[in-house]
């Protein structure tokens, strides 16, 4: 892997993470041990966060860069995880650029204007280009700078980078809020299918924007979340949503960096999501990873797929379960251990440090 086009400071460009088991299972290459990481593994599941994101709103805590570091640093610190994932949120970049959202507590993300129409869509704030100095540009100096303070302590363990995938980002902007079915989003791709394009089109680069400005500070690795992916078919997918995801994952292809894709309830979707520009796949818990490896030909590094409800089961229960990842893991040409979705907000954390232990053991 070149990582030329990288700052020659980047801790992959210098070193410092190029052989970090994440990295190398993500890349195929042996690894001391099976890297473990976990989704949402910074968050209300601990105390420590609960404690400094007292009195500040979620996106308000996204672009304090020291605490969005700290906050970033805290299960790397309680667990030993081989991974930081940045603290942030998938709708950051869109407040960011200017348009009118927020993180209402135990609903998720609410804008002020659903998008419907070509008149909604041209009126969303113009992007410009990486590196630009454009108002973008500027506007995601915040997250730079909390993706330096965090690489700068996090050392060896690589900080992961994200984004959502341009579907579910467009699915929120046109419901205008949480929705089970998608449906406003689903219905809006075949019924007016200019719209969505340009639509699609604005959040894949909102998205490759984001991923860019936090791999330039630092991170070693991204991950696009499609988590709302698995209510498509696969014709809806491959035809109205894939090509967003690649621009926004082609947007670091040049940087060398690996880039995971994930989507829950996607078993259906991992061949396409292979092919839509990843070089890695991260399964839910629904399907099992021997099953997920054969079903993309082997051809791809697999992350996963602990049931975020088996942390809640009996010790046996939950060990014999790990045990039955890595087993399954193990025949993919590279295994990240993760949750199968999120870490549930109730989790004891005392348990999930013995689930990292466990994979650091046994994997
Ligand atoms: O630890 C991590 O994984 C890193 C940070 C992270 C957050 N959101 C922090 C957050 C990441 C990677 C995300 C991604 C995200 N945000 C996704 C994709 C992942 C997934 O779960 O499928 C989605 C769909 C969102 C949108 C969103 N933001 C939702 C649905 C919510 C939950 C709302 C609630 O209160 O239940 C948020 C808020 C959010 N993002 C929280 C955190 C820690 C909770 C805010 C709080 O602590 O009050």
């Amino acid at each position: 892997m070149s990582f030329d086009a990288l700052p020659a400071d980047h801790p992959l460009a210098t070193g410092v993470t190029a052989d970090a088991p994440l990295v190398a299972a993500l890349e195929g290459r042996a690894a001391t041990h099976r890297p473990v990481w976990f989704m949402r593994q910074a968050g209300r599941s601990l105390p420590e966060y609960l404690k400094v994101r007292e009195g500040t709103t979620m996106l308000e805590s996204c672009l304090k860069p020291d605490l969005a570091a700290e906050i970033t640093l805290q299960p790397v610190r309680r667990y030993g995880v081989d991974a930081g994932i940045f603290f942030s949120d998938i709708v950051v970049p869109l407040k960011v650029a200017g348009v009118g959202v927020d993180i209402a507590p135990g609903v998720g993300p609410v804008f002020d204007h659903p998008i419907r129409t070509m008149a909604d869509v041209d009126a969303l704030p113009a992007l410009g280009e990486p590196g630009d100095g454009g108002a973008m540009d500027e506007a995601l100096e915040p997250v730079r700078e909390a993706v330096r303070l965090t690489v700068a302590q996090l050392g060896s363990t690589p900080l992961i980078g994200f984004a959502g995938a341009p579907f579910t980002l467009a699915a929120y902007m046109v419901q205008g809020r949480p929705s089970r079915d998608h449906m406003a989003a689903r219905e809006l791709m075949w019924s007016a299918p200019e719209v969505w394009e340009a639509l699609v089109s604005w959040t894949s680069r909102a998205a490759g924007l984001f991923l860019r400005a936090q791999v330039l500070a630092g991170a070693s690795a991204v991950q696009l979340f499609d988590s709302w992916a698995g209510s498509l078919s696969e014709k809806a997918y491959v035809e109205k949503c894939a090509g967003g995801s690649r621009a926004a994952l082609m947007a670091v292809a040049d940087l060398g960096v690996p880039r995971i894709h994930f989507a829950a309830n996607a078993g259906h979707l991992l061949d396409p999501m292979g092919a839509a520009g990843a070089t890695a796949l991260g399964v839910d818990y629904r399907t099992p990873l021997d099953e997920a490896s054969r079903a993309v030909g082997g051809r791809f590094p697999l992350q996963g797929n602990i049931d975020p409800a088996m942390l809640a089961a009996p010790t046996a229960t939950l060990e014999a379960h790990v045990l039955d990842v890595l087993r399954r893991g193990a025949e993919a040409p590279g295994h990240v251990v993760n949750l199968g979705h999120g870490m549930p907000p109730h989790a004891d954390p005392d348990v999930v440090k013995r689930v990292v232990e466990l994979v650091h053991e046994r994997g």
